[in-house]
């Protein structure tokens, strides 16, 4: 936990804690969930172990309602084991971006090649009504942070992974793709700010996922990205936001987007 040690060390620990309390010594895939997709962890495979996540090293205490609080170690229909992360340290909590993208360097030294990020966001696209699931297919990071340290210039060429996305489509043709922009928050952003998201190339507005998506990316995963609109921007919505409407949104799409999301890992 100490903020000078290696990340990766507190990284590797926090996994062999994960092999301790859930009798699982390698994980195929890792899926975090966020606000709206808690359901997708009954539906993908069975639970064999829940460990609070203030029992594994590094991981703080969850935030948020809405937000769980849990690792579970679940047996996927094909045999593969999915780690699956509800507790995610958001950004905004100042709690650091080593923080931020613990979980997902826990994942990799668990043994997960596929990192599944999932989140609550605020659409830009009028036609996405509350509850409509969106592909990521990037991201623009307006956090002006970075998880890597020093001179570690990777690239980020297909980071929303297109073998990954392909396969959702294959299993969801319906889903739209967008580009996701990760603002600091915790305050949703201004009309002019989701116009300046908008005049840039986004269609999402979220406070997660790119930085995991990073850190993802140096551990050498492969990245699939899923927001849930939740609600319309500031200024695209013809109401003011509330975060009760986000974590509503969220309870209504829960089932259908848990049973989509299933369908999806299914197929990785
Ligand atoms: Cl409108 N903005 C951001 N940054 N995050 C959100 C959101 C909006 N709606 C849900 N989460």
């Amino acid at each position: 936990d100490d903020p000078a040690a290696d990340p990766f060390a507190i990284a590797a620990q926090a996994a062999a804690d994960i092999a301790e309390k859930t009798g699982v010594e390698h994980h195929d895939i890792a899926l975090t969930l966020g606000s709206g997709w808690a359901k997708a962890a009954d539906l993908i495979g069975e639970t064999t172990a829940t460990v609070p996540a203030t029992e594994i090293t590094g991981f703080s205490k969850p935030a948020l309602e809405g937000h769980v609080g849990t690792l579970r170690s679940v047996l996927l229909p094909n045999g593969k084991r999915a780690l699956v992360i509800g507790a995610r340290t958001h950004y905004y909590e100042n709690h650091g971006v080593r923080r931020v993208v613990h979980s997902v360097r826990t994942a990799a030294a668990t043994g997960a090649t596929t990192m599944i990020l999932t989140n609550g966001a605020g659409g830009i696209r009028e036609s996405w009504k509350p509850g409509t699931p969106v592909l990521i297919s990037d991201h623009i990071n307006l956090t002006s942070d970075s998880p890597l340290e020093g001179a570690t210039f990777i690239d980020l060429t297909d980071l929303y992974t297109k073998r990954l996305r392909d396969v959702a489509r294959s299993v969801s043709p319906e889903l739209d793709e967008g580009v996701y922009v990760q603002f600091r928050g915790p305050h949703y952003e201004t009309p002019a700010e989701v116009q300046m998201a908008k005049a840039i190339g986004g269609h999402i507005v979220g406070m997660s996922t790119a930085l995991e998506a990073i850190a993802a990316r140096q551990a050498g995963m492969e990245i699939l990205g899923l927001s849930l609109i939740t609600n319309l921007a500031a200024g695209i919505s013809p109401t003011a936001l509330s975060h009760q409407e986000v974590i509503e949104a969220g309870r209504d799409a829960e089932a259908t987007i848990g049973a989509m999301l299933a369908k999806i890992v299914a197929e990785l």
